[in-house]
Order: structure tokens, then sequence, then C-alpha cells
């Protein structure tokens, strides 16, 4: 990816955390997930007073992609207001891997930190369902 596309990519996640809703925690949390057919799906944090009903960012933004018919990606782009970048939660990295085990994770603050990691990395030995063959 050009490095255009990719702060392009970053200031998508910024708006996308514009419009999280997190009253609960106040931890907003935006995410640009990237197709690979360069398309662009936005998430953010939603959540709700029964707290284990929110939902993450990044599954916002993958369950957006799957529904609109793409399911192949190649990067994602978080951002939050953290003092460092934070990675995605285990159930996140769990949902993007089922679709794209090596995706390219940034995690970007408002600040302007920024780290990448491939998501086999944030996952190793991942659960999947070529695993699941019984004799
Ligand atoms: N959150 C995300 O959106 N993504 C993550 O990977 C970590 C946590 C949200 C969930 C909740 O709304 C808030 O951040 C605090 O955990």
């Amino acid at each position: 990816m050009t490095s255009s596309l990719q702060e392009q990519l970053e200031l998508d996640a910024v708006t996308a955390m514009h419009r999280a809703y997190a009253p609960y925690s106040k931890f907003r949390v935006g995410a640009a997930l990237r197709g690979a057919d360069g398309s662009v799906h936005l998430g953010c944090n939603v959540e709700n007073a029964s707290y284990p009903a929110g939902i993450c960012a990044e599954r916002t933004a993958l369950s957006r992609a799957v529904a609109d018919g793409v399911r192949e990606f190649a990067s994602i782009v978080i951002c939050t207001e953290a003092e460092v970048p934070t990675p995605p939660c285990g159930i996140c990295r769990q949902v993007l891997s089922e679709f794209a085990p090596l995706l390219q994770v940034t995690s970007v603050t408002v600040a302007g930190a920024r780290q990448t990691w491939r998501l086999d990395a944030l996952l190793p030995a991942a659960f999947a369902a070529n695993l699941m063959a019984v004799s």
C-alpha cells in the first residue's frame, strides 16, 4: 500500500473514532478496514447499557464489510485517544483472523503515535476452521 493510501486510512479511522458511542467507558475507538479491492469500511465501538452487548470498533468494521460483500482484507487502522497505540482485543483478533490471518494492523493515537503488527504476530496459533477436521 502506498503511504498516501495508508495516510487516508488513518484519517478515516479518526473520522470513525469521532462516531463512537462510548458513554460508559468514555474510550472512543475508530477502525478503518481496507478491503483487498480497495474499499474502505468504517467501524466504531458501540456500547450498551447492558455492558456485554457492546461491540468493538474492529468487529463493527468487519461486520459492515462482510454485509457489503467484502471478505478479503489488506489492512486495518485503529484510532484511539490513548497515550499509546492500542492493539485489538482478543475477540477482535480472532474475528479478524477468520477472514485475514495475515492482516496488517496499525494502531494510531490522536497525538500521532503509531504501531504496526501483522495479525499472526498478535494471535499466534490461532484457532481456525481447518483445525476442526476429525477422523
Ligand atoms: N474497544 C474497541 O472498540 N476495540 C478494542 O480492540 C478494544 C476495546 C472498545 C470496547 C469498549 O467500548 C471500550 O473500547 C472499552 O473497552
